[in-house]
């Protein structure tokens, strides 16, 4: 934080993703292995020797929480991936599973085509714990007996350990407290199993039996759940036995053995934004094989103050990579011209991006290899839409993909990281702070932060305001704690009075919020004397603009950005 706040000027922003729409493979080993044209996938993108490889597979049966099992557990460092709760087990043999966790999910097992999990789960070889409906199922299979609701269970409430000897609750308290979300419930445990854990409305909270299998009906992977990263450690290490050799360390030289086997002596472009996958992904392959990685950094003229300059210099002076730095402002703006509609501003930049990407491709010859910084949740999401499409709000991947003639084959190293994985890859790659903790920027840049038509007369004006206000944010020392702070200059103006003289001067909005994910926000409660600083500064500063509101709406209703 120290860093950012002596060079309050850097707000540099995230990827103008080059988003392709092919399938998803289900696991970097397949891909590896398919790449190196049906090598053993002896190494791959998980960074761990084959010899050592262990992981934890959770099968997802709908839950929200799902992918945060697979995240907590990674917390323990030992890798873990998220698969449809019917993936065979050819699919996940070779990640080497050392235990099994079935998520939580919507279903009742007397639903019709209610999700059940596949045969190999209860063959007894690997140790298997199901979590809420995960137990359920387990239970509806193995003979014991899940009723309906009498008593539903939402919300906190206090476990009661019965077995204090059970692996799974080693070194957690007698009663805890818990996080329960649950209309079934578990009536019979299945044959074999011994009750280890109940509630005041749920007597048989928790279950387990000899061969290692557990149910649990509360949901250890939420922070509502004060113990439950102890519980999902003890399940990881006393009940499978994996050794956490999962690391950043492990995973960067990994990866740098997979991407040199990947991409041999072909030649590999990565675009270039200034965000944090991209730049990761790009210093990560540059480690890999050098120069025969060339960056295309695009200036679309919608990038805020510094924000060009900043990126250039870490990426070649820094860093020494090969860049082509393509100044196309004049260009987007020009396509701009007269577009007052959202969505058509990112149809356009996206267009024009893939334009200029193509070109400047083209120049370089031959080139096998496009590098994303796709991460795990676009995976994740990806590979879900079929079921949980929903309305489309605002097209946020605004590149849909690059032209199939260019032939590119893509290299993905992070698409089995988590963000916060991501950054501690890029500071262990020697990474500014500033960069890798730098928050995110969409793709068309401040052309969605003027209201209305985009010139460069408000482009010059936005960047003074959200100048200002960035320096006062990080000033503050409060740019980490948000997920987004900027300012939006809009089409209304307004009268004001500075000294004797009447004025008529844009309204700059101020926009700052709290998220975990961007899918729900909340406006941040600035101190007020924070607000104060920066509208003042920022009618001070900025002559054009002679008002300034902090927009306290949440999403939903609102989204994040105004356009
Ligand atoms: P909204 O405004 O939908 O934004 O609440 C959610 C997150 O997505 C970012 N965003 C975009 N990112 N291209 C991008 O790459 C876009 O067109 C785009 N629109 C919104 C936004 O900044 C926030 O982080």
């Amino acid at each position: 934080m120290s860093n950012e706040s002596e060079t309050p000027k850097q707000i540099p922003g995230e990827p103008m993703r080059v988003k392709t729409s092919g399938d998803i493979e289900v696991s970097a080993y397949l891909e590896i292995a398919k790449e190196k044209g049906g090598v053993a996938p002896s190494r791959a993108l998980t960074g761990i020797p084959a010899v050592e490889r262990e992981s934890i597979v959770v099968l997802d049966f709908g839950s929200q929480y799902s992918l945060l099992i697979a995240r907590r557990i990674r917390e323990c460092n030992v890798y873990s991936e998220l698969l449809p709760y019917d993936t065979p087990w050819e699919k996940i043999a070779h990640l080497n599973p050392k235990g099994i966790i079935m998520s939580g999910g919507p279903s009742s097992v007397y639903e019709e085509n209610a999700p059940l999990a596949p045969a190999y789960i209860y063959e007894g070889k690997i140790p298997v714990l199901g979590i809420c409906y995960g137990m359920q199922a387990m239970t509806h299979q193995l003979g014991g007996k899940v009723s309906p609701p009498t008593k539903r269970e939402y919300g906190h409430t206090v476990l009661h350990i019965s077995d204090r000897h059970s692996p799974l609750f080693a070194g957690i308290d007698e009663a805890i407290t818990v996080w329960m979300s649950h209309g079934d419930s578990v009536e019979r445990i299945p044959p074999g199993f011994n009750a280890i854990a109940h509630t005041e409305n749920t007597p048989l909270a928790a279950m387990a039996n000899e061969k290692k299998m557990y149910g649990i009906q509360f949901h250890p992977e939420v922070v509502h759940t004060p113990q439950g990263k102890e519980i999902l450690k003890n399940f990881v290490t006393h009940v499978c036995g994996c050794k956490g050799n999962w690391t950043i360390g492990n995973f960067i030289n990994e990866s740098i053995d997979a991407i040199k086997a990947q991409v041999g002596n072909g030649k590999v472009i990565s675009a270039l934004s200034g965000g944090v996958d991209s730049a990761v992904v790009s210093s990560l392959i540059h480690k890999a094989i050098g120069n025969q990685l060339t960056c295309i950094f695009v200036n679309n003229g919608l990038l805020r103050r510094e924000e060009v300059e900043r990126t250039f210099n870490t990426f070649r002076l820094n860093l020494g990579m090969n860049i082509i730095f393509v100044d196309a402002a004049d260009r987007f703006l020009a396509r701009l011209k007269g577009i007052i509609d959202p969505e058509q501003k990112r149809k356009i930049i996206g267009e024009e991006f893939i334009h200029i990407f193509e070109e400047e491709a083209n120049k370089l010859g031959k080139v096998d290899f496009l590098a994303q910084g796709t991460l795990y949740p676009d995976v994740i999401e990806s590979a879900s839409t079929g079921s949980t499409a929903s309305a489309k709000i605002k097209t946020h991947h605004n590149v849909g993909g690059l032209p199939a003639r260019m032939k590119l084959r893509l290299i993905e190293p992070l698409r089995f990281l988590f963000k916060d994985e991501v950054r501690k890859v890029g500071l262990e790659l020697g990474l500014p702070e500033e960069m890798v903790w730098r928050q995110p920027f969409p793709g068309p840049g401040l052309a969605i932060r003027v209201i209305g038509e985009v010139s460069k007369e408000k482009l010059e004006i936005l960047r003074s305001a959200d100048f200002v206000l960035m320096n006062e944010i990080k000033r503050a020392k409060l740019y980490r704690e948000l997920w987004q702070s900027f300012a939006v200059l809009t089409e209304v103006r307004s009268v004001g009075v500075m000294g004797d003289h009447r004025t008529y001067g844009f309204l700059v909005g101020i926009r700052a919020v709290t998220s975990e994910d961007a899918m729900t926000a909340d406006w941040a409660r600035l101190p007020y004397d924070v607000l104060a600083r920066i509208s003042n500064r920022i009618v001070n500063e900025v002559p054009e603009v002679n008002r300034v509101v902090y927009d306290i709406t949440s999403k939903p209703p609102s989204t994040i950005e105004w356009e």
